[in-house]
């Protein structure tokens, strides 16, 4: 581009690097503690090209009116922020969300934050998080879509298609940045920050479909992972970075590290100092330090020592001016619309507050209640912040409608009672007695329990994954009652709970549902929505189990109750708690008569694979229908189950309909020999049902032929 060509040849080596540098106020820039005027010194002396941090139109204006009409050549700020389940509306957190399993619903609630975000003049998200975990230990499980590297991919492509729109320049669109690059998922023992050593193979097939899906997609940017692989941080790592995303994938977006992560080389042990920590992050091929001192301070000395050139510089900057050319920042630094209506904002956060939550026990059809029944409300997670889950970017001031106000609103007066029993954290029990008086009144208790938003998100890994403080004691007390109790659980991550599955009749996980909570809530259980949610994530039943999830290999001795040496364990059941892909609905579905168009098939061809799913319940409600696929005998051999399809439908009581995948070929590849995607001729195994459960899936092979 030859404005960007003629900018290159104006600028200073400070104001190069100044465009790589991230910082914001009260950051890291400089010194541990600077004040606002050394970052408006730096701003004004073109020392920065991008800022996170800074909420609100009027901050936004402030600080982009002094680059666009102080700074030396006039280029414009990036705004950044983790706009990671809305702006303003805070949607459900990303697990939740995603167990949705509803592309067209993920990429609305995208588009809906972009609005909001853009509006306030902050231009990149540093979403979607598209890190599959299989560690629910690991803190930030609440913000990925779990343990699925396709379902992965279809949630970050739908993201990236909401946030960005057809056109970056638009006045409600913003950049998106996929992140974290480098199987941050896989930390050992579900430790944040902590290393990662896994095979190649696992990275190709597991780690790395849902970056490929969004690079190959036109996502804006790319966030490597704080942790190394093997030794090697991906924030230094050519591998990865250049050769993998830039060379094979033809990523040429921006590569924006982590907070703090090229300093953190020195740290990680590859680095001597700053100098040649940004050499090695600038080799790798990431453009923009994010709040480290590591280029403003060290790349000029990594340039000296010739560790780095000024053609590497130069690519980079290229790279991050494009980005702002494409968002047309040069043309119209300053936000142009306002942010999508407050009303429709609200009514989305409503819809996906009742799609995510996943009802994973009904018995006895204890839900939907029925209106005239007594509730006593008790548990100490009802209310404001408790349930919107970490990164509220600019959602603070936003009513949240609580669980207890979206009960009373549709509930007669006088049939509500509450009491909170317990706190979430800490030792008080003397509220468990008022508790267990009003449960005794009632005709069906609703339990509110679970984890507070800080026990998940960053650097909230957990090693035992239960109820925090002395929520246990309240929830026995409360089912030693006797009384029919339906559970709400609040979590940022499968809980492993077994007694409470025993005990309880009826158990929602509600992860973190977002400023709507209580309608949705109220919603789903007085049946006016029916649930639909699915576990994006196996839920183990003990720590022990992990990492537990339905895509493993198979083994020589697969489980068997009448032989004990097959794989599985003296003390537990092999089977998690619920299956990937379990969730109730107030309908009971029945899927069958799975066929496909024929039986044989070449590498060229699609795969019409086409099932019979009836309503056999008594309420309309909307089935997700899952498809799963298995190269029977492979080299290396194949995951036992791979899920390659998502199909949903909707049906009245008493009918059926059919649900239709096409299936290409192609998409039955794995990572072959060399890595690279292979589709071995022979049998395939097409399993489609409502979940992985073995018993729940209807099965049938087809051959494809070389
Ligand atoms: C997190 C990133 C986030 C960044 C900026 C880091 O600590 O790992 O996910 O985008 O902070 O807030």
């Amino acid at each position: 581009m030859a404005f960007i060509e003629k900018l290159l040849r104006e600028m200073t080596l400070d104001e190069k690097i100044g465009q790589l540098t991230m910082g914001n106020i009260g950051g890291v820039i400089h010194s541990n503690n600077p004040s606002d005027d050394d970052l408006l010194d730096d701003l004004r002396a073109g020392r920065l090209g991008s800022l996170i941090g800074i909420y609100g139109e009027a901050a936004t204006a402030r600080l982009q009116r002094i680059a666009v009409e102080e700074t030396r050549l006039r280029i414009p700020l990036i705004f950044a922020c983790d706009v990671m389940h809305g702006y303003r509306t805070i949607f459900p957190v990303p697990l939740g969300e995603a167990s949705a399993f509803d592309p067209d619903l993920w990429e609305r609630t995208a588009r809906v934050a972009a609005a909001e975000t853009r509006a306030d003049g902050v231009t990149l998200t540093f979403a979607p998080m598209a890190d599959v975990t299989r560690d629910p230990r690991w803190g930030r499980v609440v913000e990925s879509p779990g343990e699925d590297p396709w379902l992965a991919a279809q949630f970050a492509a739908a993201k990236v298609k909401g946030f960005q729109g057809a056109d970056l320049s638009r006045s409600d669109a913003v950049g998106a940045t996929v992140k974290h690059i480098g199987a941050y998922g896989a930390v050992t023992a579900g430790r944040d920050y902590a290393s990662v050593d896994i095979s190649e193979r696992q990275l190709n097939e597991v780690y790395l479909p849902p970056f490929r899906a969004t690079a190959e997609n036109g996502v804006a940017a790319i966030m490597p992972s704080f942790n190394d692989l093997a030794g090697v941080p991906t924030t230094a790592s050519a591998t990865l970075l250049r050769d993998i995303v830039r060379g094979r994938w033809g990523f040429d977006g921006v590569i924006v590290s982590d907070f703090n992560a090229v300093p953190e080389l020195i740290k990680h042990g590859v680095a001597e100092d700053l100098a040649q920590a940004a050499a090695l992050a600038l080799r790798a091929s990431v453009d923009i330090d994010m709040l480290g001192t590591a280029y403003m301070l060290g790349l000029p000395v990594a340039l000296k020592r010739g560790d780095v050139t000024i053609e590497m510089i130069d690519e980079a900057v290229r790279r991050v001016l494009t980005l702002k050319v494409k968002l047309g920042l040069f043309e119209r630094p300053f936000p142009a619309a306002r942010g999508s209506a407050e009303r429709e904002a609200r009514a989305l956060a409503r819809e996906a507050g009742t799609k995510s939550p996943v009802l994973l026990k009904n018995e006895q059809s204890l839900l939907p209640l029925k209106p005239q029944q007594r509730i006593a409300l008790i548990g100490p997670v009802l209310g404001g912040d408790l349930l919107l889950g970490g990164w509220q970017a600019a959602g603070n001031d936003v009513k949240v409608v609580t669980i207890r106000e979206g009960l009373s609103a549709v509930m007669s007066p006088g049939t509500l009672s509450f009491a909170k029993g317990v706190d979430p954290i800490g030792d008080d029990v003397s509220g468990i007695a008022e508790a267990v008086r009003i449960a005794r009144e009632a005709d069906v208790v609703v339990l509110s329990i679970g984890e507070l938003e800080g026990h998940t998100g960053e650097a909230a890994s957990r090693a035992d994954i239960d109820l925090p403080g002395r929520q246990r004691e309240l929830a026995e007390a409360v089912l030693d009652t006797g009384r029919p109790t339906v559970v709400l659980l609040s979590a940022g991550r499968p809980l492993t709970l077994p007694w409470l599955f025993e005990r309880a009749q009826a158990v929602m996980a509600l992860w973190f549902p977002g400023i709507e909570t209580g309608n949705a809530v109220a919603d789903l259980l007085f049946g006016r929505a029916n649930p639909s949610g699915k576990l994006a994530i196996s839920w183990p039943r003990s720590v022990g189990q992990i990492p537990i999830f339905c895509g493993e290999r198979p083994t020589g001795r697969p489980f068997s109750t009448s032989d004990m040496y097959t794989s599985g364990y003296l003390d537990t059941p092999v089977t998690p708690q619920f299956p990937f892909g379990h969730g109730l609905s107030y309908s009971r579905f029945e899927i069958g008569n799975l066929r496909t168009n024929v039986a044989a098939f070449t590498t060229a061809d699609t795969i019409i694979i086409e099932a019979d799913v009836s309503n056999a319940g008594a309420m309309a409600g909307e089935e997700t229908v899952l498809l799963f696929v298995r190269d029977v005998v492979a080299w290396p051999a194949a995951p036992v189950m791979e899920l390659r399809g998502v199909k949903k439908i909707r049906l009245a009581p008493g009918a059926s309909g059919t649900v239709r995948f096409e299936l290409a070929v192609k998409a039955l590849a794995f990572p072959g020999g060399d890595l690279g995607p292979e589709v071995q001729p022979g049998e395939f195994e097409l399993m489609v049902g409502s979940s992985a459960a073995p018993a729940a899936l209807a099965r049938t092979r087809i051959r494809v032929n070389g």
